[in-house]
Protein backbone atom coordinates (compact mmCIF):
# COMPACT_ATOMS: atom_id res chain seq x y z
CA UNK A 1 0.00 0.00 0.00
CA UNK A 2 1.96 3.44 -1.25
CA UNK A 3 0.30 6.17 0.50
CA UNK A 4 1.26 9.63 -0.54
CA UNK A 5 1.35 11.53 2.91
CA UNK A 6 -0.19 15.69 3.00
CA UNK A 7 2.25 17.76 4.60
CA UNK A 8 1.04 18.86 7.83
CA UNK A 9 0.56 15.86 9.37
CA UNK A 10 -0.79 15.37 13.05
CA UNK A 11 -1.34 11.90 15.00
CA UNK A 12 -4.83 11.43 16.38
CA UNK A 13 -7.20 10.03 18.81
CA UNK A 14 -10.15 7.88 18.45
CA UNK A 15 -12.23 6.35 20.32
CA UNK A 16 -15.51 3.86 19.92
CA UNK A 17 -17.59 7.00 19.53
CA UNK A 18 -16.05 9.26 17.47
CA UNK A 19 -14.23 6.04 15.03
CA UNK A 20 -17.47 5.92 13.00
CA UNK A 21 -17.33 9.95 11.96
CA UNK A 22 -13.81 11.10 12.16
CA UNK A 23 -11.85 8.30 10.80
CA UNK A 24 -11.46 8.36 7.01
CA UNK A 25 -8.84 6.59 5.48
CA UNK A 26 -4.94 6.27 6.28
CA UNK A 27 -4.20 8.79 3.49
CA UNK A 28 -6.17 10.98 5.50
CA UNK A 29 -5.21 9.95 8.96
CA UNK A 30 -1.92 8.56 8.97
CA UNK A 31 -1.29 7.78 12.60
CA UNK A 32 -4.50 6.91 14.30
CA UNK A 33 -4.57 6.02 17.87
CA UNK A 34 -7.11 4.44 19.51
CA UNK A 35 -8.27 4.84 23.32
CA UNK A 36 -10.03 1.52 23.82
CA UNK A 37 -10.16 -2.13 23.61
CA UNK A 38 -8.62 -3.84 20.40
CA UNK A 39 -11.50 -5.76 20.04
CA UNK A 40 -13.58 -2.60 19.34
CA UNK A 41 -10.99 -0.84 17.22
CA UNK A 42 -10.97 -4.45 15.46
CA UNK A 43 -15.04 -4.93 14.32
CA UNK A 44 -14.58 -0.98 13.18
CA UNK A 45 -11.65 -1.59 10.98
CA UNK A 46 -14.06 -4.78 9.90
CA UNK A 47 -16.58 -2.61 9.08
CA UNK A 48 -15.07 -0.17 7.41
CA UNK A 49 -12.82 -2.32 5.09
CA UNK A 50 -13.84 -4.96 2.95
CA UNK A 51 -10.37 -6.62 2.50
CA UNK A 52 -6.79 -7.06 3.66
CA UNK A 53 -4.83 -3.51 4.26
CA UNK A 54 -2.04 -4.04 7.29
CA UNK A 55 1.30 -4.94 6.11
CA UNK A 56 2.86 -5.43 9.45
CA UNK A 57 1.44 -6.57 12.67
CA UNK A 58 3.65 -5.65 15.68
CA UNK A 59 2.96 -6.00 19.46
CA UNK A 60 4.12 -7.33 22.64
CA UNK A 61 0.60 -8.60 24.16
CA UNK A 62 0.05 -8.65 28.20
CA UNK A 63 1.52 -11.31 29.32
CA UNK A 64 -0.75 -11.89 32.08
CA UNK A 65 1.79 -11.79 34.92
CA UNK A 66 -0.12 -9.11 37.23
CA UNK A 67 1.15 -5.77 35.59
CA UNK A 68 -0.44 -2.67 36.76
CA UNK A 69 -1.97 -2.74 33.01
CA UNK A 70 -2.99 -6.29 33.23
CA UNK A 71 -6.70 -7.39 34.56
CA UNK A 72 -7.11 -10.55 37.15
CA UNK A 73 -7.11 -13.06 33.79
CA UNK A 74 -7.49 -16.68 34.28
CA UNK A 75 -5.67 -18.59 32.01
CA UNK A 76 -8.57 -19.86 29.73
CA UNK A 77 -9.87 -15.82 30.06
CA UNK A 78 -6.25 -14.96 28.75
CA UNK A 79 -6.15 -17.19 25.64
CA UNK A 80 -9.96 -16.73 25.03
CA UNK A 81 -9.18 -12.72 24.77
CA UNK A 82 -6.14 -13.76 22.70
CA UNK A 83 -8.16 -16.28 20.16
CA UNK A 84 -10.68 -13.45 19.64
CA UNK A 85 -8.04 -10.89 18.63
CA UNK A 86 -5.85 -13.15 16.39
CA UNK A 87 -9.02 -14.50 14.82
CA UNK A 88 -10.25 -10.94 13.62
CA UNK A 89 -7.43 -9.76 12.75
CA UNK A 90 -5.68 -12.41 10.34
CA UNK A 91 -8.04 -12.22 7.44
CA UNK A 92 -6.90 -8.21 7.77
CA UNK A 93 -3.26 -8.91 6.61
CA UNK A 94 -2.14 -8.26 3.55
CA UNK A 95 -1.16 -11.56 1.60
CA UNK A 96 2.60 -9.73 1.29
CA UNK A 97 2.37 -8.69 5.23
CA UNK A 98 3.76 -10.06 8.39
CA UNK A 99 3.28 -10.99 11.39
CA UNK A 100 5.59 -10.04 14.81
CA UNK A 101 4.47 -11.16 17.95
CA UNK A 102 7.05 -10.32 21.05
CA UNK A 103 6.51 -12.60 24.04
CA UNK A 104 8.41 -13.51 26.79
CA UNK A 105 7.79 -15.84 29.96
CA UNK A 106 4.90 -15.89 32.45
CA UNK A 107 6.66 -16.57 35.86
CA UNK A 108 4.52 -18.13 38.50
CA UNK A 109 5.33 -18.28 42.51
CA UNK A 110 8.81 -16.95 43.63
CA UNK A 111 11.94 -18.03 44.97
CA UNK A 112 12.54 -21.70 44.62
CA UNK A 113 8.92 -22.17 43.90
CA UNK A 114 9.15 -20.56 40.84
CA UNK A 115 8.40 -22.08 37.51
CA UNK A 116 8.06 -20.11 34.20
CA UNK A 117 6.29 -20.81 30.86
CA UNK A 118 7.31 -19.55 27.33
CA UNK A 119 4.59 -17.99 26.26
CA UNK A 120 5.70 -18.24 22.62
CA UNK A 121 4.64 -22.28 22.92
CA UNK A 122 1.42 -21.15 23.51
CA UNK A 123 0.82 -18.65 21.15
CA UNK A 124 2.10 -20.34 18.57
CA UNK A 125 -0.20 -23.07 19.20
CA UNK A 126 -2.59 -20.51 18.83
CA UNK A 127 -1.86 -18.89 15.47
CA UNK A 128 -1.24 -21.77 13.90
CA UNK A 129 -4.53 -23.24 14.88
CA UNK A 130 -6.57 -20.24 14.64
CA UNK A 131 -4.70 -19.59 11.01
CA UNK A 132 -6.26 -23.48 10.19
CA UNK A 133 -9.92 -23.07 10.83
CA UNK A 134 -9.02 -19.72 8.84
CA UNK A 135 -7.77 -21.93 5.76
CA UNK A 136 -4.72 -19.10 6.05
CA UNK A 137 -1.41 -20.25 4.83
CA UNK A 138 0.34 -19.14 8.27
CA UNK A 139 3.95 -19.52 8.49
CA UNK A 140 6.44 -18.91 11.01
CA UNK A 141 9.96 -17.87 9.35
CA UNK A 142 11.95 -17.14 12.16
CA UNK A 143 11.81 -17.03 15.80
CA UNK A 144 13.62 -13.98 16.59
CA UNK A 145 15.70 -14.03 20.34
CA UNK A 146 16.04 -10.85 21.37
CA UNK A 147 18.74 -10.50 23.86
CA UNK A 148 19.30 -7.72 26.46
CA UNK A 149 21.92 -7.20 29.21
CA UNK A 150 19.59 -5.82 32.44
CA UNK A 151 16.82 -6.77 33.98
CA UNK A 152 15.75 -8.14 37.29
CA UNK A 153 18.48 -10.28 39.14
CA UNK A 154 17.08 -13.96 39.97
CA UNK A 155 18.91 -15.64 43.26
CA UNK A 156 17.38 -19.22 42.34
CA UNK A 157 17.62 -19.66 39.19
CA UNK A 158 19.40 -18.11 35.98
CA UNK A 159 18.47 -14.35 35.52
CA UNK A 160 16.21 -14.06 32.58
CA UNK A 161 17.76 -11.72 29.61
CA UNK A 162 15.95 -13.01 26.33
CA UNK A 163 12.41 -12.64 24.99
CA UNK A 164 10.99 -13.89 21.40
CA UNK A 165 9.94 -12.56 18.37
CA UNK A 166 7.75 -14.83 16.44
CA UNK A 167 7.52 -13.86 12.62
CA UNK A 168 4.53 -15.18 10.28
CA UNK A 169 3.77 -14.72 6.78
CA UNK A 170 0.57 -15.21 5.11
CA UNK A 171 2.11 -16.02 1.66
CA UNK A 172 5.23 -16.58 -0.33
CA UNK A 173 5.51 -13.27 -1.88
CA UNK A 174 6.15 -11.77 1.46
CA UNK A 175 8.05 -8.14 1.69
CA UNK A 176 11.33 -8.64 2.68
CA UNK A 177 14.16 -6.29 2.40
CA UNK A 178 17.05 -7.58 4.09
CA UNK A 179 20.10 -4.42 2.19
CA UNK A 180 17.60 -2.33 4.80
CA UNK A 181 18.85 -4.19 8.09
CA UNK A 182 22.22 -5.12 7.14
CA UNK A 183 24.94 -5.59 9.85
CA UNK A 184 28.15 -4.62 10.27
CA UNK A 185 30.65 -7.14 8.58
CA UNK A 186 32.77 -8.42 11.29
CA UNK A 187 35.71 -9.16 8.84
CA UNK A 188 35.08 -6.62 5.66
CA UNK A 189 38.30 -7.38 3.90
CA UNK A 190 37.73 -10.74 3.79
CA UNK A 191 38.24 -12.29 -0.04
CA UNK A 192 37.11 -15.56 -1.53
CA UNK A 193 39.87 -17.93 -2.52
CA UNK A 194 41.91 -17.15 -5.49
CA UNK A 195 40.47 -20.05 -7.36
CA UNK A 196 36.90 -18.68 -7.18
CA UNK A 197 38.29 -14.81 -8.08
CA UNK A 198 39.69 -13.05 -4.66
CA UNK A 199 37.08 -10.75 -5.00
CA UNK A 200 36.00 -9.13 -0.98
CA UNK A 201 33.54 -12.11 -0.42
CA UNK A 202 31.20 -9.95 2.15
CA UNK A 203 28.37 -8.08 1.29
CA UNK A 204 28.78 -4.35 0.76
CA UNK A 205 25.48 -3.25 2.07
CA UNK A 206 25.62 -5.13 5.20
CA UNK A 207 25.77 -9.33 6.36
CA UNK A 208 22.33 -10.72 6.81
CA UNK A 209 21.35 -10.36 10.43
CA UNK A 210 20.78 -13.48 12.13
CA UNK A 211 17.93 -15.04 13.76
CA UNK A 212 19.73 -14.43 17.66
CA UNK A 213 19.88 -10.49 17.68
CA UNK A 214 22.72 -10.42 20.77
CA UNK A 215 23.88 -7.23 21.23
CA UNK A 216 26.57 -7.12 23.06
CA UNK A 217 29.18 -8.03 19.68
CA UNK A 218 26.87 -6.85 16.94
CA UNK A 219 26.18 -3.44 15.65
CA UNK A 220 21.77 -4.01 16.89
CA UNK A 221 22.62 -3.22 20.54
CA UNK A 222 19.17 -2.83 22.03
CA UNK A 223 18.83 -2.93 25.45
CA UNK A 224 15.13 -3.13 27.21
CA UNK A 225 13.48 -0.14 28.43
CA UNK A 226 14.57 0.15 31.86
CA UNK A 227 14.56 3.06 34.22
CA UNK A 228 18.18 5.07 32.80
CA UNK A 229 17.01 4.21 29.04
CA UNK A 230 16.37 7.69 27.12
CA UNK A 231 12.91 6.42 26.16
CA UNK A 232 11.64 5.59 29.09
CA UNK A 233 8.13 6.86 30.35
CA UNK A 234 5.74 5.71 32.65
CA UNK A 235 4.67 2.20 31.02
CA UNK A 236 6.56 -0.30 32.26
CA UNK A 237 7.00 -2.29 29.67
CA UNK A 238 8.32 -0.16 26.25
CA UNK A 239 9.21 -1.74 23.25
CA UNK A 240 12.81 -0.28 22.57
CA UNK A 241 12.23 1.72 19.16
CA UNK A 242 15.21 0.40 17.59
CA UNK A 243 13.30 -3.19 18.06
CA UNK A 244 10.35 -2.39 16.03
CA UNK A 245 12.46 -0.54 13.60
CA UNK A 246 14.68 -3.25 12.41
CA UNK A 247 10.92 -5.57 12.16
CA UNK A 248 9.64 -2.58 10.24
CA UNK A 249 12.61 -1.76 7.95
CA UNK A 250 12.57 -5.50 7.08
CA UNK A 251 9.07 -6.39 6.68
CA UNK A 252 7.32 -3.03 5.01
CA UNK A 253 8.13 -0.37 2.96
CA UNK A 254 7.04 3.24 3.21
CA UNK A 255 3.50 4.40 2.83
CA UNK A 256 2.90 0.95 4.52
CA UNK A 257 0.20 0.29 7.44
CA UNK A 258 1.69 -1.11 10.64
CA UNK A 259 -1.03 -2.31 13.06
CA UNK A 260 -0.26 -2.31 17.40
CA UNK A 261 -3.00 -3.85 18.86
CA UNK A 262 -1.55 -3.58 22.27
CA UNK A 263 0.18 -0.48 21.46
CA UNK A 264 1.45 0.97 25.33
CA UNK A 265 2.94 4.17 24.71
CA UNK A 266 2.38 3.83 20.87
CA UNK A 267 6.54 3.19 20.59
CA UNK A 268 4.90 1.36 17.17
CA UNK A 269 3.83 4.67 16.32
CA UNK A 270 6.89 6.62 16.69
CA UNK A 271 8.59 3.90 15.22
CA UNK A 272 6.54 4.03 11.58
CA UNK A 273 6.20 8.02 11.82
CA UNK A 274 10.01 7.93 11.70
CA UNK A 275 10.59 5.64 8.75
CA UNK A 276 7.53 7.13 6.95
CA UNK A 277 4.72 4.36 7.44
CA UNK A 278 1.41 4.38 8.32
CA UNK A 279 0.16 2.90 11.68
CA UNK A 280 -2.92 2.22 13.95
CA UNK A 281 -2.49 1.57 17.32
CA UNK A 282 -5.24 0.79 20.34
CA UNK A 283 -4.66 0.86 23.61
CA UNK A 284 -7.11 0.80 26.91
CA UNK A 285 -5.13 3.00 29.24
CA UNK A 286 -5.84 6.69 29.27
CA UNK A 287 -2.39 7.54 30.35
CA UNK A 288 -0.47 5.12 28.11
CA UNK A 289 -2.76 6.34 25.12
CA UNK A 290 -1.70 10.36 26.24
CA UNK A 291 1.85 9.89 26.33
CA UNK A 292 1.31 7.84 23.09
CA UNK A 293 0.36 10.95 21.33
CA UNK A 294 2.52 13.40 22.44
CA UNK A 295 5.41 11.09 21.48
CA UNK A 296 4.19 10.31 18.31
CA UNK A 297 3.92 13.95 17.27
CA UNK A 298 7.22 14.20 18.35
CA UNK A 299 8.93 11.46 16.14
CA UNK A 300 6.42 12.93 13.13
CA UNK A 301 8.01 16.31 14.20
CA UNK A 302 11.61 14.09 13.82
CA UNK A 303 12.05 15.38 17.87
CA UNK A 304 11.56 12.61 19.43
CA UNK A 305 14.73 11.25 21.66
CA UNK A 306 15.11 7.79 21.11
CA UNK A 307 17.99 5.08 21.59
CA UNK A 308 19.69 4.74 17.79
CA UNK A 309 21.50 2.17 17.08
CA UNK A 310 24.66 3.08 15.96
CA UNK A 311 27.11 0.78 17.05
CA UNK A 312 27.89 -0.65 20.45
CA UNK A 313 28.14 2.11 22.89
CA UNK A 314 31.80 2.42 24.54
CA UNK A 315 30.90 1.73 28.03
CA UNK A 316 33.70 4.14 29.73
CA UNK A 317 31.89 6.92 28.32
CA UNK A 318 29.02 5.72 30.96
CA UNK A 319 29.48 7.77 34.32
CA UNK A 320 27.74 4.74 35.63
CA UNK A 321 30.57 2.13 34.17
CA UNK A 322 32.64 4.04 36.51
CA UNK A 323 34.83 1.35 38.89
CA UNK A 324 34.04 2.95 42.15
CA UNK A 325 37.31 3.74 43.60
CA UNK A 326 37.38 0.86 46.78
CA UNK A 327 36.56 -1.55 44.10
CA UNK A 328 39.76 -0.66 42.27
CA UNK A 329 41.87 -0.92 45.45
CA UNK A 330 40.22 -4.13 46.12
CA UNK A 331 41.75 -6.20 43.57
CA UNK A 332 44.07 -8.67 45.55
CA UNK A 333 47.49 -7.69 43.62
CA UNK A 334 47.03 -3.92 43.92
CA UNK A 335 46.31 -4.47 47.37
CA UNK A 336 49.35 -6.27 48.72
CA UNK A 337 51.64 -4.02 46.81
CA UNK A 338 50.15 -0.94 48.86
CA UNK A 339 49.61 -2.19 52.20
CA UNK A 340 52.81 -5.12 51.94
CA UNK A 341 51.42 -8.16 53.07
CA UNK A 342 47.58 -9.58 53.83
CA UNK A 343 47.06 -8.46 57.17
CA UNK A 344 47.22 -5.11 56.51
CA UNK A 345 45.08 -5.37 53.35
CA UNK A 346 42.68 -6.77 55.17
CA UNK A 347 42.54 -4.12 58.19
CA UNK A 348 42.47 -1.89 55.30
CA UNK A 349 39.54 -3.80 53.89
CA UNK A 350 37.52 -3.78 56.96
CA UNK A 351 36.84 -0.52 56.68
CA UNK A 352 34.22 -0.64 53.71
CA UNK A 353 31.50 -2.61 54.99
CA UNK A 354 29.85 -3.67 52.04
CA UNK A 355 32.97 -6.29 51.12
CA UNK A 356 32.04 -8.76 53.34
CA UNK A 357 28.93 -9.32 52.07
C1 LIG B 1 3.23 -5.07 27.02
S1 LIG B 1 2.30 -3.62 26.92
C2 LIG B 1 2.76 -2.98 25.37
C3 LIG B 1 3.75 -1.87 25.47
C4 LIG B 1 4.11 -1.24 24.13
N1 LIG B 1 4.79 -2.20 23.27
C5 LIG B 1 4.95 0.03 24.29
O1 LIG B 1 6.05 0.10 23.73
O2 LIG B 1 4.52 0.92 25.02
C6 LIG B 1 0.67 -4.19 26.63
C7 LIG B 1 -0.36 -3.05 26.60
O3 LIG B 1 -1.62 -3.59 26.18
C8 LIG B 1 -2.66 -2.84 26.80
N2 LIG B 1 -3.89 -3.67 26.70
C9 LIG B 1 -4.22 -4.76 27.43
N3 LIG B 1 -5.38 -5.29 26.98
C10 LIG B 1 -5.78 -4.53 25.93
C11 LIG B 1 -6.88 -4.56 25.05
N4 LIG B 1 -7.83 -5.51 25.14
N5 LIG B 1 -6.97 -3.61 24.07
C12 LIG B 1 -6.01 -2.65 23.97
N6 LIG B 1 -4.95 -2.56 24.79
C13 LIG B 1 -4.83 -3.48 25.76
C14 LIG B 1 -2.12 -2.58 28.20
O4 LIG B 1 -2.74 -1.48 28.81
C15 LIG B 1 -0.63 -2.38 27.94
O5 LIG B 1 -0.28 -1.02 27.85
Amino acid sequence: MIIEMSKEIKAQTFSKNTFKNNFKDFKQNPYSLFKGDSRNLLNLLDNKFNKPFIDLLVTSPPYNIGKEYEGDLSHEEYVALHTDVITKVLPMIRKTGSICWQVGFQVNKTGRKASIAPLDFLYHELFMKIAKSLDIPLKLKNRIIWRFGHGGIAKTRFSGRYEVVLWYTLGDNYTFNLSDVGEQQKYPSKRQTLKKGGKISGQFLGKNPEDVWDFKETVWDIPNVKSNHTEKTLHPCQFPIELIQKLTLALTNKGDLVFDPYAGVHSTGCSSAMLDRCYIGSELDEKYSKMGLKRVNLAIDKKLIYRKGNGIMNPKESAFSVMPEAWLRMSARNLLKEYGNAKNAYKYLKQFPEIDK
